[in-house]
């Protein structure tokens, strides 16, 4: 009963203390990291041609780990298939966790990480709740732009692409016992990705909300970057296809809570009851992931300060009753993959409900904003040089 209450709260807390995870002594260290070339390297596909997570650069980067030995040195070397005991805890219980974070050249050359360490930080409570062992995230980030040095020329020149970076941390015990894995491989592999709106343009997505497709509850692990928190939302975003929307708006509970939209957070922006403006998006309470897009658009809003922002809970029924009342300004999601996604319409029991998509509206501000840091038009200090 405990162990479970210990759980439910570790699902909760979507912060847990980072300054338990800061274990220097017991992590890797970049200054011991060896790096094998490859000696054949491969043609850079063409960068207004890119399907997501197709295309992999020439190296990667490896790290072992044991209970026994602990951390091994961390190695680049050229990209390759793994080799994975059949029993490998990975491959029964989703022992896993990732990360997905991009590098982009910059109009000045330099190539650039946006907020790395937000990423690390989520990487690591994704560690500690998956029982695998922790790291000191200085060394990790200094290993993850080695990697990028090493693979610079898989970078685009093109300020509409960018380098998605792929962290993996995979429990690796070659047994079929359901416990704690004392063998893990944390690997990171990096692939050029295209623009996320093809067609060059700021393109709406249609969402299909139904309240029976669940992607994470209180007390669960939503709140982690866990494999198998993804794989299973796989057949209702096929659903959401045959419905002819793009992505789920995933429900939760009586209530059916808004919590996030596919793989982004959401965000409303409308005139509230007292008639002000205000900038809502769910809470972290545990079922949702702590996006560090989320993260940066609340920021910026609350920099500006010329709207209300509220991190709160919004009903299904809220949200129909503001858009009936004609008070919703925009709809958007937000994750690495787009930056900020306008959302164009809700199919839900049945109804398609429109929802406005204004031209320059904060999306299209955010988007700007973010895109215009990333690529070196805007000097900030989220931004982290690699080369
Ligand atoms: C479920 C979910 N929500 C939100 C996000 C957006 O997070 P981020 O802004 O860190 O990419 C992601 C993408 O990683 C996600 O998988």
């Amino acid at each position: 009963m405990a162990l479970r209450t210990a759980l439910q709260r570790l699902g909760q807390l979507p912060h847990l203390r980072l300054e338990s995870l800061r274990f220097s002594s017991s992590s890797f260290r970049a200054s011991d990291l060896t790096i094998e070339r490859n000696k054949s390297t491969k043609p850079k596909p063409d960068p207004s041609s890119l399907v997501f997570g197709e295309h992999f650069s020439d190296h990667m980067l490896t790290i072992y780990w044991s209970e026994s030995k602990g951390w091994d040195v961390p190695q680049i070397k050229p990209f390759g298939n793994l080799s994975l005991h059949p029993a490998s805890s990975v491959l029964h219980y989703s022992t896993e966790l990732f990360e997905g974070m991009k590098a982009f050249r910059g109009v000045d050359n330099h190539i650039r990480l946006f907020r790395p360490t937000l990423n690390i930080q989520r990487m690591l409570r994704s560690a500690k709740r998956s029982c695998l062992p922790l790291f000191d995230q200085d060394e990790m980030l200094e290993c993850i732009r080695k990697l990028v040095e090493v693979d610079q020329e898989w970078v685009p020149y093109n300020t509409d692409a960018s380098l998605y970076i792929r962290p993996t941390f995979i429990g690796t015990q070659p047994s079929l016992g359901l416990s704690k894995a004392r063998h893990a491989m944390l690997f990171v592999i990096v692939s050029p990705v295209g623009p996320y709106f093809s067609t060059g343009g700021f393109t709406p997505v249609s969402l299909l909300a139904d309240p029976r497709f669940i992607r994470s509850w209180r007390g669960g692990v939503g709140a982690f970057k866990l494999g198998g928190n993804y794989g299973p939302t796989i057949a209702l975003q096929d659903e959401a296809k045959n419905q002819n929307c793009q992505q789920v708006l995933w429900l939760y509970g009586d209530e059916e809570e808004i919590t996030e939209a596919g793989t982004m957070n959401l965000f409303m922006y409308w005139i509230n009851k007292r008639g002000e403006k205000e900038l809502v998006t769910p809470p972290l309470d545990g079922m949702i992931l702590p996006g560090v897009t989320r993260q940066s658009l609340l920021d910026l809003a609350r920099e500006w300060g010329e709207f209300k922002v509220s991190e709160r809970t919004v009903s299904m029924r809220e949200l129909l009753e503001t858009l009936a009342s004609g008070r919703i300004l925009e709809v958007f999601g937000a994750g690495t993959a787009c930056v900020v996604c306008p959302v164009g319409s809700l199919l839900y029991k049945g109804k398609t409900y429109k929802i406005p998509t204004p031209k320059n509206g904060p999306a299209m501000r955010f988007h700007k904003e973010l895109t215009d840091i990333q690529y070196g038009r805007k000097k900030s200090n989220w931004t982290q040089v690699v080369i």
